[in-house]
């Protein structure tokens, strides 16, 4: 087993206690977090402060220690429900279905109220990074019922292939497939490895289909299967190690990590303000 990595404190919190970035906020902000380190107690503010493997982290004076994931669960999310836990306009949400998999789990991205199908749940936060990081090449692969026939040669599909122009830039189909089309509905499914906030809608509106219903069927190498809707499956560890490998495996997660801690590093020496403890660790630990 390696050695935990130095870590910011609201990935810290996060690990620990599940703390979302607005809770991380309010805990600094009332000076109820205190890190003990070489010797010396101190009530941080910045939430990019470096918590180290040695440090003793309290909140409210209780020790917290942050561990790794353990579970990656399938929602099939029904329609109608936000992704969020709270929403102040009283619309359903994940809440229900987040606590039976504990205090830390969280929905790995969103799905728009209006879009059903698979979600994963998941309380491993750096699985959860590296499924969202853009253009990582894990695809997730959307139905689209959409108005009218819809040929194997329609122009629409190829726009979608070729890419179309999205305020954030260009997005394009990975795969794009007719399963059905008829004279009044068409079934589409269409895979994108990004998640760009109500991408795929805004993409069947450019290329000029007019959506009636959308539903995620897969993550990578997770289907949504025979789900029923409102169900929670917890993934075997095959299929969790599965999301693993679709994202590069640990290694290249804690590679990144290293990386921006060297980074780190650099960017304090260069203003002045030399980060002598982590450049000391990253010496020491190989
Ligand atoms: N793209 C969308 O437009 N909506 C979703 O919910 C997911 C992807």
């Amino acid at each position: 087993m390696d050695r935990p990595l130095p870590c910011r404190l609201d990935k810290f919190l996060r690990d620990a206690i599940g703390a979302s970035r607005a809770d991380v906020t309010r805990l600094l902000a009332e000076g109820r977090v205190a890190i003990q380190a070489e010797g010396a107690t101190t009530h941080p503010a910045d939430p990019s402060t470096l918590v180290f493997p040695d440090d003793l982290v309290t909140v409210d004076g209780r020790p917290v220690t942050a561990t790794p994931g353990t579970l990656v669960a399938a929602l099939h999310k029904p329609l109608g429900v936000v992704s969020t836990t709270h929403d102040p306009l009283g619309h359903p949400t994940l809440a229900p279905w987040l606590e039976p998999l504990g205090p830390r789990a969280f929905a790995v991205g969103r799905l728009d109220a209006d879009t059903s199908g698979l979600l994963l749940l998941t309380d491993d936060g750096d699985l959860a990074y590296m499924l969202l990081r853009p253009h990582h090449h894990v695809d997730k692969t959307y139905h689209l019922q959409v108005v009218g026939p819809v040929a194997e040669d329609d122009p629409r599909l190829l726009l979608l292939r070729d890419g179309v122009m999205l305020h954030g830039g260009p997005a394009r189909a990975r795969a794009l497939d007719v399963i059905e089309s008829g004279p009044h509905v068409s079934l589409i499914a269409l895979a994108i490895d990004e998640g760009r906030r109500h991408q795929v809608r805004h993409m069947a509106r450019v290329a000029g289909f007019d959506l009636l219903a959308l539903e995620r069927v897969r993550v990578g190498p997770i289907a949504l299967g025979p789900l029923p809707v409102g169900a929670l499956r917890v993934l075997a560890p095959a299929e969790y190690d599965a999301l693993w490998h679709a994202v590069g495996g640990r290694d290249v997660v804690r590679q990144a990590q290293r990386d921006a801690l060297h980074a780190r590093v650099a960017s304090a020496a260069a203003t002045g303000h030399p980060h002598a403890r982590l450049a000391r660790w990253l010496a020491e630990t190989p």
